[in-house]
């Protein structure tokens, strides 16, 4: 089956020329074709290229007219945390009344809050809400996700979180990666014993998922009041073992020493890094470990945003996530990511746009298949509506301007 779009006002590739992410200055250029055609075979995109090139549209079974509209990558979205048993409004309203996540945390509330109902919630009823979160996020334009464990917190709720996932993984149309993250938060049977936590992670729920073959990843929430450096470093020697990559929440609430600790163990991401100084950023430089901004989180709590200039400046690369779960970020809209990006994080949309597409694939270790619109890749991207400039996006923020996603090639229907 071949599909041809035509006459596309402005076609964003993402072109990276078969290299997995872009960095520093490459990030100002998103592969613009204006006036183009994009042909998709088989789900997988087949060329590209400016209208005076295009093939006649009689070898085609489908041919779309994309008069005055974009299209760009779908969103590959590297952080998530969807799968959970209740909203929390109620810490909401009390951050409103002036406590912080810290201090909501420091009372029970927090990941406990949400570890506590996921607890009495059953796989069928965490599959069905998460599948509904997963669907309104792939209507708004991401086309790739992953989503973490965490709420579980014991090895039956951990395996129950994972097994969420699986499924989510064969019921949707999209690319889907977990990611175990036991070690999210100490649970209340381990209060006062946060060793003896880090050894049942050790010694049973790593072992337990990887007899399964649950999680493509592992995440530790390195940070001031969770997790140190070294009980971090322990959890991904041990997680190596089963062949699980790291990926890091660090330098959330302090200066945590996760960037590090990250790097040393080739960490596909360190996420989160509202606090990121020199120190970190040099770490980063010479390592194959992408930085993941999430700025749902920043404007959610009010908190600093992860300094992206400072990062693009040193000509690393950076991604953009949603961070979507209960407590700290809870939206899986990624153009209002977008829109967060270059309005508080003043990066210039097309770095923004290789941010959220491309560079977030690498985050989740899908860029040679999916985050950019080059022949061999799914076709997986966003039609607009019609929109003189990609800069319309973010600057309608809150609004949408996402008409139609498509995903290998297919309409999402919902
Ligand atoms: O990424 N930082 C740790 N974990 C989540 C928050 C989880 C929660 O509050 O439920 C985050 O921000
Ligand atoms: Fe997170």
């Amino acid at each position: 089956m071949r599909k041809l779009f035509r006459n596309i006002h402005q076609l964003y590739t993402v072109s990276a020329h078969s290299r997995l992410f872009k960095a520093g200055k490459e990030m100002q250029d998103a592969g613009l074709i204006s006036n183009a055609w994009m042909s998709i075979q088989d789900g997988n995109i087949e060329g590209v290229g400016g209208m005076d090139t295009c093939p006649s549209a009689s070898e085609f079974q489908e041919v779309v007219e994309c008069k005055n509209r974009i299209v760009f990558p779908g969103y590959c979205d590297s952080h998530t945390h969807i799968i959970f048993a209740a909203t929390r409004e109620g810490e909401f309203v009390d951050k409103i009344r002036g406590l912080s996540y810290e201090e909501i945390a420091k009372r029970g509330g927090g990941i406990l809050n949400s570890a506590a109902r996921l607890r009495a919630t059953t796989e069928d009823e965490l599959f069905d809400t998460a599948l509904a979160r997963a669907k309104e996020m792939i209507g708004s334009g991401t086309t790739a996700f992953e989503v973490k464990s965490g709420y579980g917190l014991s090895t039956k709720d951990e395996l129950k979180m994972l097994k969420v996932a699986a499924r989510l993984k064969s019921s949707l149309p999209v690319t889907i990666k977990s990611t175990f993250l036991g070690a999210h938060a100490v649970p209340p049977e381990y209060k006062g014993n946060q060793a003896g936590y880090v050894d049942l992670i050790v010694q049973e729920m790593l072992p337990a998922i990887a007899a399964e073959g649950l999680a493509d990843f592992v995440d530790v929430f390195c940070d001031e009041g969770f997790f140190t450096p070294d009980e971090s470093s322990r959890i991904l020697e041990a997680a190596a073992k089963y062949g699980l990559k790291p990926k890091i929440h660090a330098n959330e609430l302090a200066v945590s020493g996760g960037v590090q600790v990250g790097v040393r163990h080739q960490a596909l991401s360190v996420d989160h890094l509202e606090r990121i100084t020199e120190i970190e950023v040099e770490a980063l430089k010479h390592s194959s470990t992408m930085p993941v901004a999430l700025p749902g989180t920043s404007f959610f709590l009010r908190i600093p945003y992860t300094p992206a200039r400072m990062i693009l400046d040193a000509d690393l690369p950076l991604a953009l996530a949603s961070d979507f779960n209960p407590g700290s970020s809870p939206s899986g809209n990624m153009n209002l990511i977008f829109s967060l990006a270059c309005i508080q994080m003043r990066l210039l949309p097309e770095e923004a746009l290789v941010a959220l597409t491309l560079n977030g694939a690498y985050a989740m270790g899908i860029a040679e298949t999916e985050g950019s619109l080059e022949p061999g890749k799914a076709g997986n991207f966003i039609l607009t509506r019609p929109a003189q400039d990609l800069a319309v996006v973010p600057y309608y923020y809150g609004f949408g301007m996402v008409d139609q996603v498509w995903v290998r090639g297919e309409k999402f229907q919902g």
